[in-house]
């Protein structure tokens, strides 16, 4: 198969340190866990610029901006929030949106709404509906707006659906992928509450979906179970998806037990592994075997902590003046989100965004 996101050149081959253009100005909403990570990223691009960074609290966006070189900060105060504040600073050029899934709606919209570009976490919303109504507003005002799915973006994710795309592995006719982790007891966190769209689905299907999705394409059908906590939400997923081709996946998505992150695509000529940790959705090692030849592995660098080449398109996208990324456009976000809202259907999860 054929798709306009797999094996660019730009994404292979070139260094996503090395600056594209002007510099572009970042805003970061929210101080969580994965807003300092991948701040940490767009510090290494040299064509980034650290604008703003907002808070609910004005304290935490100080202490965030002093830690990694922000020219300012905003939290919410009796006047505003912090996130206004942030949208009325012209040096903030993109919006980067790292607040619990329940939030991303409002927090895009508003971005969108100021003329912001936005780069938002995965999921892009809670459900279709949500995403659709960002989708019609972005194109409305002609603002880019990228969902964050940054293994998309990584040299060897895109080098394991070149070796597919190419037919060195045949006919592809299933893959298997899985995400587990044992996920924190606490029961206030993000990951186990409803009110923020808690759950292994929403959270992290969609890294071993990546893996048919990009070598066979979303499935014609699916079907879906799972285990749900007391608040409703899931635990963990098993996914069965069927393609009228006849080939098949097998995800696995769970917040209870160790695994090893892995994904494993086969065809009929040969197969291809992600290895080591966190393969499934950072790979940086491939294994490739052809019939019976030895087993080939093909190796990859971290840089920084993986994000920068997401980082790297979305600045590239800004200097192009493009409102959207050609290898993670909207409507793949769209498809995403009607892919999952027709799993959650079948698990019997709902959320109060819904
Ligand atoms: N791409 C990846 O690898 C990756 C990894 C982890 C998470 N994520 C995604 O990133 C998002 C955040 O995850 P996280 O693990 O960073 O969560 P987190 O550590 O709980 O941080 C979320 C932050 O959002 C703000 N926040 C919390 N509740 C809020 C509310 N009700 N309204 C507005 N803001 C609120 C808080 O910051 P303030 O107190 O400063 O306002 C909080 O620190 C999720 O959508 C998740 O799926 C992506």
């Amino acid at each position: 198969m054929t798709s306009p996101y797999i094996a660019r050149p730009e994404l292979l081959d070139a260094d996503p340190l090395t600056a594209t253009g002007r510099p572009v100005g970042w805003g970061v909403v929210s101080t969580g866990s994965i807003a300092a990570t991948v701040t940490a990223d767009i510090a290494l691009l040299p064509d980034a610029t650290l604008a703003a960074v907002s808070s609910r609290h004005a304290d935490k966006a100080a202490a965030f901006a002093e830690q990694f070189g922000f020219a300012a900060s905003y939290g919410d105060d009796d006047t505003r929030s912090g996130l206004d504040a942030l949208l009325a600073d012209p040096a903030v050029e993109v919006v980067y949106v790292a607040t619990p899934h329940a939030q991303h709606a409002a927090v895009v919209r508003a971005a969108l709404t100021a003329g912001k570009s936005v780069l938002v976490e995965k999921p892009i919303t809670i459900n279709a509906r949500e995403a659709t109504e960002l989708a019609e507003l972005a194109r409305e005002r002609g603002v880019f707006l990228m969902e964050a799915v940054w293994t998309r973006f990584q040299p060897a994710y895109q080098r394991a659906l070149q070796i597919a795309a190419s037919g060195e592995l045949g006919q592809v006719h299933w893959v298997n992928a899985e995400i587990s982790f044992p996920a924190p007891a606490d029961p206030g966190a993000r990951i186990w509450a409803r009110a923020d769209g808690g759950g292994a689905l929403l959270d992290l299907a969609v890294y071993p979906l990546l893996w048919p999705w990009g070598t066979i394409g979303l499935p014609d059908s699916v079907t879906a179970v799972g285990t749900l906590n007391e608040e409703g939400v899931d635990a963990q997923n098993a996914l069965s998806l069927s393609y009228a081709s006849g080939a098949q996946a097998q995800l696995t998505t769970s917040l209870l037990a160790r695994s090893p992150h892995s994904a494993l695509v086969c065809g009929t000529e040969g197969w291809l592994r992600a290895e080591g940790a966190d393969s499934v959705y950072r790979p940086e090692r491939l294994e490739v075997q052809i019939g019976d030849a030895p087993v080939r592995v093909e190796e990859f660098e971290r840089i920084g902590s993986g994000y920068v080449h997401e980082l790297r398109e979305v600045t590239r996208c800004l200097q192009q003046g493009l409102t959207e990324s050609p290898v993670m456009p909207v409507h793949d976000s769209l498809a995403l989100m009607h892919f999952l809202d027709g799993v959650r259907a079948q698990l019997g999860v709902v959320y109060p965004n819904d």
